[in-house]
């Protein structure tokens, strides 16, 4: 080949899979003999399960059997319960949640018979239809003893509980806040929002004796496959998890959910496969959600805009049944050069389903409120608020005093302000219009930490001069196979036609999580290592005894094109091994961050600037432009790189703007649907205008790619209310921004 494919624009290689319907998400399997089981949920928040009335449930038509509290079996808890926690930093350090065989949810289902939230599952009824199922669960009645719930992190009084290892500080925030001549400390919040990924959960659940094979919308089937041996107490071989295609999950399919434990319980018991598919009121209530936080912030600088002290202190709810801890301060430290910071985090247990990762977790809700205070510092100083960045433009990573490996975040700027116009900017609040419409510009900074994990994965030349490559990740939506692909074609030069990827199942050589924007570079690297080797394996075999290549060394041929050359002879792989009468020559490999890890900090950054049309009139806020650069090292593939930014844009609008999970004052969700939840969708999503800067990371990987999936929606939610803020002088500082916001007077 002679031009690179990485780096290239490639359409997703499984495409017309998806269009045609052939791609067999968790939902589209159907195992011989299968059931279906359907959650009951608890109607109250909190209180006890004092009885259930299965009678009427048991006489529906179809019913198979009632699974409950009663006649549910003792299982073992996994990883994070208790002595691994779920609290601490989600994926920051080595030996946390990305490696962690966790669960979503620390308490195993029925496990006790509390209720902790709307939506706690009471029983599960299985029934030989779905819609039978579905009925029978209806006909389930229970009787509680009723407490008064914990509404929300917005209406109790609780403090919380301190999550130390959260705890950041240097230099002397207080006294540096105390003595600067400009300076304040606001408070912000964003409401709870739930990952509405378009494929519902789903576990398929099938025993052959002791061994369980699940079909789950997963985000992680290898830890998903070592949960459940640890919860069922059998080896991990015994399990299999397969999730070929998901239709999305933003975190919520990182880690089991308890229908998952509950299906597969199902499947045991009745001795056959169970299916369960959650309803979308479902995926509300027990599968994760981004919790509520609120966060104040302390900043103070000089006369110049050098910042003095940044002190941010916040809370996010939890549940009563697991320590979640979002890292809400996790970027604040890193993205600007400060002296003295101090971060804190604290955790209030509320009657709410127990949250999770959610896109960009931690560092997005900080970014609302640290990107908003950058803006209200610039007000304070009359300066431009891109200039004020400028100023603290942080050289190296401040929190670790290590160089970055790369950051680009000037370019951005540059990019980003050159392509929206900003230097035509009329800084007067309300003076920018057009018509009936006033417009407001603002800008905000996106970042994100680039991590990687491990990763092994198998290649294999085939006789059919196909090219496999298999590796226990998996991919969520994002062009996992299509990069792997790509992957394995600059290294062969067999073209993307021949090259097969196997992913989304945990009996393949073991595989990241498609979470915390670490999947391409974990993987790439195995992938590449398992390609060398099995190229390695294929001129080990041609130079054998017999062989074409008998009696040369293996570093005299060289492989191009997916063929073997000596100077002299060039046979392809398939006509070598076909010669050898040899089905394939296979490769494997395994790759872990190294050294690097020690020299370089690596994280990524970007900027984006907004356009936000307020009309008076008729009280309506539009985002009528967005125009982003971010730098993430090498785009492994620009087109499906860049879907990932301008859809974490869309989310990023989702959040300043619309979505808020709502609870009524008994702990109900009462939009807990598509209709009453609110995302932006096609009429609402303006021009989108995204660049990716091309500055490969080496420092990190052979293929220079940082990840790309989150660090888009960071920035986002602050970058609107900072254009809001501009058009209208209302600054909000609760997200999501509501019109009553903008037309009540203040
Ligand atoms: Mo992402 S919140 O790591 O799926």
């Amino acid at each position: 080949m002679t031009e690179s494919i990485i780096g290239h624009r490639t359409t997703r290689i499984d495409g017309e899979l998806k269009l045609t319907g052939k791609a067999d998400y968790a939902a589209d399997h159907n195992l011989p003999g299968q059931v279906y089981g359907y959650p009951v949920p608890s109607t109250i928040a909190r209180g006890r399960l004092v009885g259930l009335d299965l009678d009427a449930a048991r006489q529906a038509p179809g019913v198979i059997e009632i699974v409950h509290r009663g006649n549910f079996p003792a299982l073992q808890h996994s990883d994070n319960n208790p002595a691994c926690g779920s609290e601490g930093r989600l994926f920051h350090s080595p030996n946390t949640m990305a490696e962690q065989n966790k669960v979503g949810e620390a308490r195993l289902p029925f496990e006790d018979d509390g209720i902790h939230y709307e939506g706690q599952y009471i029983a599960m009824v299985i029934a030989d239809t779905f819609e039978h199922a579905r009925a029978a669960a209806r006909l389930v009645t229970a009787r509680y003893e009723e407490e008064t719930a914990v509404p929300g992190l917005f209406q109790t009084d609780d403090e919380g509980e301190e999550a130390g290892d959260e705890s950041v500080s240097r230099g002397d925030p207080e006294g540096a806040f105390e003595s600067a001549p400009v300076k304040f400390d606001h408070t912000y919040t964003i409401a709870m929002e739930t990952h509405v990924a378009m494929e519902l959960h789903a576990s398929n659940a099938t025993w052959d004796g002791d061994r369980l094979t699940i079909y789950e919308s997963t985000q992680g089937v290898v830890f998903q496959r070592n949960a459940m041996a640890q919860i069922f107490g059998i080896p991990p071989e015994k399990v299999t998890v397969i999730a070929h295609y998901i239709g999305s999950g933003f975190g919520s399919k990182l880690f089991m959910w308890p229908h998952a434990v509950i299906t597969a319980v199902a499947a045991k018991m009745v001795g056959r496969p169970v299916k369960t598919v959650l309803s979308r009121q479902q995926n509300f209530c027990s599968a994760g959600n981004r919790p509520a936080s609120r966060q104040r912030i302390r900043m103070a600088a000089d006369r110049d805009g050098k910042l003095l002290s940044i002190r941010h202190d916040s809370q996010n709810e939890t549940s009563f049944v697991d320590a979640y801890t979002e890292s809400v301060g996790s970027g604040t430290p890193r993205v600007y050069a400060c002296d003295n910071v101090s971060v804190s985090q604290r955790r209030v247990q509320v009657n709410h389903g127990t949250p999770t990762s959610m896109r960009a977790p931690g560092e997005v809700s900080g970014s609302v409120a640290l990107e908003i205070a950058m803006d209200e510092m610039a007000i304070e100083l009359g300066m431009d608020p891109l200039e004020l960045r400028r100023r603290n433009f942080a050289e190296r990573d401040p929190s670790a005093d290590l160089p970055w490996s790369g950051n680009h975040l000037r370019e951005c700027w540059d990019d980003a302000s050159k392509r929206f116009g900003w230097e035509k900017r009329n800084p007067q609040i309300g003076s920018m219009r057009d018509g009936h419409e006033i417009i407001g510009w603002g800008m905000a900074d996106a970042t994100w930490e680039a991590m990687r994990s491990h990763c092994k994965a198998r290649v294999e030349l085939r006789a059919d001069g196909k090219v496999q490559v298999a590796c226990g990740t998996q991919d969520i939506g994002t062009g996992t196979y299509t990069i792997v692909a790509q992957t394995a074609s600059e290294l062969t030069g067999v073209p993307l036609e021949r090259i097969e990827v196997k992913l989304g199942d945990s009996t393949l050589p073991a595989g990241p999580l498609s979470g915390g924007s670490m999947a391409t570079a974990t993987t790439l690297p195995a992938v590449a290592g398992a390609t060398r080797d099995a190229i390695e394996q294929l001129k080990q075999l041609a130079i054998a005894d017999g062989a074409p290549f008998e009696g040369k060394e293996a570093d005299a041929l060289t492989f191009e094109n997916g063929t073997l050359n000596d100077g002299s002879q060039t046979l392809s792989f398939a006509e070598l091994l076909d010669k050898l009468q040899r089905g394939m020559a296979e490769g494997e490999a395994s790759a872990a961050p190294g050294e690097e890890q020690d020299k370089f900090s690596f994280r990524s950054f970007g900027a984006h600037f907004v356009e936000v049309r307020w009309d008076p009139g008729i009280s309506r806020l539009r985002v009528s432009r967005v125009v982003s650069t971010i730098d993430v090292g090498r785009a492994i593939n620009p087109l499906t790189a860049r879907n990932q930014v301008e859809g974490a844009i869309v989310m990023g609008m989702g959040m300043g703007m619309f979505e808020e999970t709502e609870y009524d004052s008994a702990g109900n969700i009462y939009n807990n649907n598509y209709a009453d939840y609110i995302v932006p969708v096609h009429a609402d999503i303006p021009d989108i205008e995204v660049e990716l800067l091309d500055n490969p990371d080496y420092n990190f990987n052979e293929f220079g790619a940082r990840g790309i999936g989150e660090i888009g929606i960071t920035g986002m939610a602050a970058a609107i209310s900072n254009a809001v803020y501009h058009a209208t002088g209302k600054r909000i500082r609760d997200m999501p921004i509501k019109i009553a916001d903008l037309i009540a007077s203040r």
